[in-house]
């Protein structure tokens, strides 16, 4: 793998900036922000007068958990533009995504925010590894999913050359990455790892590739994933997150040179971590739900949104600005199996370790009875015998590690149904499930 580090110039001011520069920026743009919202959306300005609180009451950061949660069913309730606190003719740029069964939910951009937007893209390409000058392979898919446009505009930002092939048509991802020679790759993690399977496929060796760095994000992945994917490629994989209501991706990027958690752009998203439970403000290092304000929005500004990711805040190491953990997964996404609680990314860990099988799996719960039953459907590596063996070996760490007793089913090479978005890892057929 290329060494990579950040040369001189590379970093912007801000991203040197001491911690008590950065404070006073977020003060300021935290009064200016939420000031910006009480004015001139009424759905803030409601809220906030609910509350009894005004920007004025905000001497210190801390004095944020005096303000009200935002939380995504506020969006539908307002869908389309209920929120926005500029008039229409300002956005520039709609985003949006539709839950099959719920109503969705609209996020607009004005030209600034587009603006800042790619420049904090850019960062995190840079931060990844990247530079002027790469050629970018975009597979993250276009459309009203922040994930392809995004990308696009930070890449072209930094001043790559960008190849947009949005998500989808797996032979011919492989065909261009041969011919065109990307330095850099964005795409879902589960979905790389379907590139990873039609470069075998093709007969043609991953480790070989042009790629050099890899940023994946858009769902949770974990570090033995990461090394999963180092090891085919030969490259570095980097992590990235974000999500549509605060900006999209680029809202946190990890650095290549540590890897060690995703650095948040402290410069315009203000983290906070709440007890999902009590909404109580968490300190540092300790785990619970990631809610986050913006700083310098201007379409859509979002006081406290609670995102429902789980993780922690860490200091800064490569950068000043504070890193968030690997996230473990979606307050949603977790899953209750007689009182213990579990992860996608937990099996995830534990269907790496195990020689023999490939790193795609689903899950599935039903119910017996009264109690909740999880099979865990892992595909075995190509050519790979003693299934049997690799079955009881699974289920052994999942019980062992993870706390929890899991049929384990083991399908051919292929026969699970591949993502090229965000996978689906769990499929719940309990009763109301
Ligand atoms: O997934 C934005 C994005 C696109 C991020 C491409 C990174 C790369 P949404 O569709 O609104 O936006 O989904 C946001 O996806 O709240 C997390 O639950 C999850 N997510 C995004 N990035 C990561 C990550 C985009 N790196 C939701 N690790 C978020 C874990 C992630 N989960």
């Amino acid at each position: 793998m290329e060494d990579l580090a950040p040369r001189p110039g590379d970093l912007e001011p801000i991203e040197q900036a001491s911690r008590d520069e950065l404070a006073a920026l977020q003060l300021q743009r935290l009064r200016w922000s939420l000031n910006h919202a009480y004015e001139n959306s009424p759905f803030y300005s409601a809220r906030f007068d609910a509350a009894g609180v005004r920007s004025e009451h905000l001497t210190r950061l801390e004095d944020l958990a005096k303000f009200p949660f935002t939380v995504k069913t506020d969006l539908r309730d307002n869908y389309p533009f209920g929120m926005f606190a500029v008039s229409r003719e300002n956005i520039v740029r709609l985003h949006s995504y539709s839950g099959t069964t719920c109503k969705p939910t609209v996020v607009g951009y004005t030209q600034r925010d587009i603006s800042n937007w790619a420049d904090l893209v850019a960062r995190s390409i840079r931060a990844s590894g990247g530079r002027r000058g790469d050629i970018v392979h975009i597979a993250y898919g276009y459309g009203l999913f922040t994930g392809g446009l995004g990308a696009h505009y930070g890449a072209e930002r930094l001043g790559c050359t960008v190849v947009p092939v949005s998500g989808g048509m797996t032979e011919r991802q492989v065909r261009l990455i041969v011919d065109l020679q990307p330095r850099i790759i964005m795409v879902p993690p589960s979905y790389m790892l379907s590139i990873l399977d039609e470069f075998r496929r093709q007969g043609v060796d991953p480790r070989a590739s042009s790629l050099a760095v890899g940023i994946f994000g858009a769902e949770p992945w974990t570090n033995a994933m990461r090394t999963e994917i180092e090891l085919a490629f030969d490259m570095h994989a980097v992590d990235i997150y974000g999500l549509s209501e605060i900006m999209g991706p680029g809202v946190a990027n990890e650095c290549v040179e540590t890897k060690d958690g995703l650095h948040i752009w402290e410069d315009h998203f203000y983290p906070e971590i709440i007890d999902p439970a009590t909404g109580r403000v968490l300190p540092d290092g300790e785990r619970g739900e990631l809610v986050f304000t913006t700083l310098t929005k201007e379409g859509l500004p979002m006081i406290r949104y609670r995102t429902r990711d789980l993780t922690r805040l860490l200091p800064g190491t490569a950068r000043t600005m504070r890193r968030m953990e690997k996230i473990t997964g979606r307050s949603d996404d977790m899953m209750i199996l007689r009182g213990v609680n579990v992860f996608p990314t937990q099996i995830e860990e534990q269907v790496l370790k195990v020689k023999g099988l490939a790193p795609h799996f689903e899950i599935e719960l039903t119910r017996e009875g009264r109690l909740d039953e999880m099979i865990v459907r892992v595909e075995a590596a190509p050519g790979a015998s003693a299934r049997e063996a690799a079955a009881r070996e699974l289920a052994h760490h999942v019980k062992s590690v993870v706390g929890v007793s899991a049929r384990v089913l083991i399908c051919e090479p292929g026969a699970l149904p591949r993502s090229e978005g965000k996978a689906r890892r769990v499929i719940d057929k309990r009763p109301g499930g």
